[in-house]
C-alpha cells in the first residue's frame, strides 16, 4: 500500500488501537434538514473535537466547518436522489477527485445498493472511484445497506454487501450491525465500521457500539444517536469511552448519565423521599402551631 494511502487511513483508524470514531453528518444529502441537523455549524462545533473524523458532504464542509480546525474529513461523493424521490438507490458519483483533493480530504465515501434495481450502477461506480482515488492515494469508504430498507439486514445479506464492496477495492466498509456480526466481519477482508441508524435510547446505542466492536468492527460512523441525543457531547464522550477506552456498555451509560448531570435513580428517589418527608413535617409543625395558638388564645 502506498505511503499516502496508509497515512490517510491512519487519520481515520487510529493506529495505536486500530479503532475509529467517525461522526456522520452527511444525512442532508438525501434527507434535507434532518432534525437536529438543521443548523450544521451549531451541531458540529461542540462535537468535532471528540471524533477522529467527520463524514460530510462538500457543501456542508465548505459552509459549516472551520478550515482552521484540523479534523480529518471523509467526504461523501455520491448522491443524486432524495427521500421523496422515486428510488434512493439510483445514486451516482457527484464530486470529482479533483475537488476532493482541493478539500484536502482523508477519504472519499459512496454508497452501493446491493440487491437493488441500481446495484450494477452503484457497484461499477465504486470500482471506478477506487481506480481514480488510488491514483492520488485517497482511501475509499463504501457505505452498504444504509438508507431505506434494502433486502434483509441480516448477517447473510450484510456479508454479501460488505464483501462485494471489499472485492471492488474499498479500503473501509460501513454497514449496519446485526445478529452474528462476526460472520460479516470475518468474511470481509477490510476494516468494517458500523452506522448507528435511527435514534434509539442512549443505553441501547452504547450497547450496539460495544457489541459491534466486540464482534470485530473497528469503530462507528455514528450520526443520529449522537446529535439527536438529549446531550450530544455527553453521548459522544460515552461512545469514545468504548471505542478508544475500556468501558463496556453499562460503564459508558453511567458516564453518559454523569456527564449529562442526571442523578442516578437511587439519589433521585432519596430526594423525592426527602421532599415528601419535609412536606409531612411542615404540615405537622403547622398543626402543632395552630393548636398552641388556640390554647394560648383560650388562656388569654
Ligand atoms: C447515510 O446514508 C449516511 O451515510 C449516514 O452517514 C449514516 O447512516 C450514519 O449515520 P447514522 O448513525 O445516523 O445512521
Amino acid at each position: 500500500m502506498d505511503w499516502g494511502l496508509k497515512n490517510r487511513i491512519a487519520r481515520i483508524i487510529t493506529p495505536a488501537d486500530n479503532r475509529a470514531l467517525m461522526l456522520a453528518v452527511d444525512h442532508g444529502y438525501f434527507l434535507g434538514p434532518t432534525e437536529k441537523l438543521e443548523d450544521l455549524k451549531k451541531t458540529i462545533a461542540p462535537l468535532a473535537k471528540h471524533c477522529d473524523s467527520l463524514m460530510i458532504t462538500r457543501g456542508a464542509l465548505r459552509t459549516s466547518v472551520n478550515p482552521d480546525y484540523p479534523v480529518p474529513i471523509v467526504l461523501r461523493v455520491s448522491g443524486g436522489t432524495s427521500i421523496i424521490g422515486e428510488d434512493l438507490s439510483q445514486e451516482d458519483i457527484t464530486v470529482s477527485i479533483k475537488d476532493a483533493l482541493r478539500l484536502n480530504v482523508s477519504a472519499v465515501a459512496m454508497s452501493i445498493f446491493v440487491g437493488s434495481k441500481y446495484e450494477y450502477q452503484t457497484i461499477v461506480n465504486l470500482g471506478k472511484l477506487v481506480n481514480e482515488a488510488e491514483e492520488y492515494g485517497i482511501p475509499v469508504l463504501a457505505v452498504t445497506a444504509v438508507g431505506k430498507e434494502i433486502g434483509t439486514k441480516d448477517a447473510r445479506y450484510l456479508s454479501l454487501a460488505c464483501r462485494t464492496a471489499a472485492e471492488q477495492g474499498a479500503h473501509i466498509v460501513k454497514t449496519y450491525y446485526c445478529e452474528n456480526f462476526e460472520k460479516v466481519v470475518n468474511s470481509c477482508p477490510v476494516p468494517i465500521i458500523i452506522a448507528g441508524g435511527k435514534k434509539i435510547p442512549e443505553k441501547d446505542a452504547l450497547k450496539l457500539t460495544y457489541d459491534a466492536l466486540k464482534a470485530g468492527a473497528v469503530g462507528v460512523d455514528m450520526g443520529r444517536n449522537i446529535w439527536q441525543s438529549e446531550n450530544p457531547v455527553a453521548m459522544i464522550k460515552a461512545v469514545h469511552s468504548i471505542v478508544h477506552g475500556s468501558n463496556n456498555a453499562d460503564q459508558a451509560f453511567a458516564l453518559y448519565k454523569q456527564l449529562s448531570g442526571k442523578p442516578n435513580q437511587k439519589s433521585k428517589n432519596n430526594k423525592q423521599n426527602n421532599k415528601q418527608n419535609n412536606k409531612q413535617n411542615n404540615k405537622q409543625n403547622n398543626k402543632q402551631k395552630k393548636n398552641s395558638n388556640k390554647k394560648s388564645k383560650k388562656r388569654n
